[in-house]
């Protein structure tokens, strides 16, 4: 995989869980890391901004530092999001504009800040946390659905314009085991129980979402822009198959089997 010393990685919400992991493993690859988050954690990655996402004037002050210190950005992974689920009927309009504008809004003025830091000759690259919920629907994640949603198709966009200077891509996480989510479940054991229920019999470590975007921003997907990479462990079995039973036929396929 690439090197990525000389380099410069802006990871927001590089403070816990997915981010934190992603900002470690560019930092491993040789990246001068910088994460931005509201709240300054006890040991940062790399160099610390303290941002609001959700605020334009914030986010624009974040990347005059880091033109003021580094003079350039090669690597920005906009994973700062989230929504706190709820009934559709009952989202108030704060909670609605909050989820837009944290995880779509806030990537979309990160992007333009960081564009003009970025090398003419290419070679930059922007990797959006999105979702699974955005192309699957479930019940209680109406807000946060809709904004992944339009945080993947905000991707191709920016990956059409801003080609071929800078690449821009998705990753779609299924569930990840991070504290926020092993709590929404109700503790590790009911977590584990659901990364059972998956095709490859655990949920997501943060490491395997910071690999995933590793290999977005790296020279190896150099020709890949305006993709979506799903990381949900192949996904989970409709209800109508919860037993997981194969069709019949499918065991044979190779013509080995029955
Ligand atoms: N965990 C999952 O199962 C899962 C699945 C699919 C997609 N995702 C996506 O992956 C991303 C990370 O999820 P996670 O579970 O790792 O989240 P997390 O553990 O809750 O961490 C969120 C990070 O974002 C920062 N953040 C939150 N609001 C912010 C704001 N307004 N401004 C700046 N920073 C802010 C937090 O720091 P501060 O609170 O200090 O600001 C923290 O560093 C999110 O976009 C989420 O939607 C997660």
């Amino acid at each position: 995989m690439t090197s990525f010393t000389g380099r410069v990685a802006v990871v927001t919400g590089g403070t816990r869980g997915i981010g934190r992991a992603v900002a470690a493993r560019f930092e491993a690859a040789g990246a001068t890391v910088v994460t931005l988050a509201r709240t300054e954690p006890r040991q940062a990655v790399g160099r610390f901004i303290a941002t609001d996402l959700g605020s334009h004037g914030a986010v624009r002050d974040a990347f005059r530092t880091v033109a003021e210190e580094f003079g350039r950005v090669d690597v920005l992974v906009n994973n700062a999001g989230g929504a706190r689920p709820g009934a559709a009927l009952d989202y108030s309009e704060a909670a609605a504009r909050a989820a837009f504008d944290l995880n779509v809004l806030g990537a979309l003025f990160a992007a333009q800040c960081m564009y003009p830091l970025t090398p003419e000759h290419g070679g930059a690259s922007i990797v959006n946390i999105g979702s699974v919920a955005g192309t699957r629907p479930s019940p209680g994640t109406a807000l946060y659905g809709a904004a992944k949603a339009a945080l993947a198709s905000l991707t191709k966009s920016l990956a059409l314009e801003w080609a071929p200077r800078v690449r821009v891509n998705c990753v779609l996480p299924g569930p990840v085991l991070t504290e926020s989510l092993t709590a929404y479940y109700g503790g590790p054991e009911a977590a584990a129980v659901v990364g059972q229920g998956l095709p490859m019999g655990r949920m997501a470590e943060p490491a395997d979402i910071a690999d995933a975007c590793l290999f977005l921003a790296s020279d190896a997907a150099r020709q890949v822009s305006g993709a979506e990479l799903l990381v949900h462990g192949g996904g989970e079995a409709p209800r109508f198959n919860r037993a997981g039973h194969l069709p019949r036929r499918a065991a044979g396929i190779d013509g080995t089997g029955e």
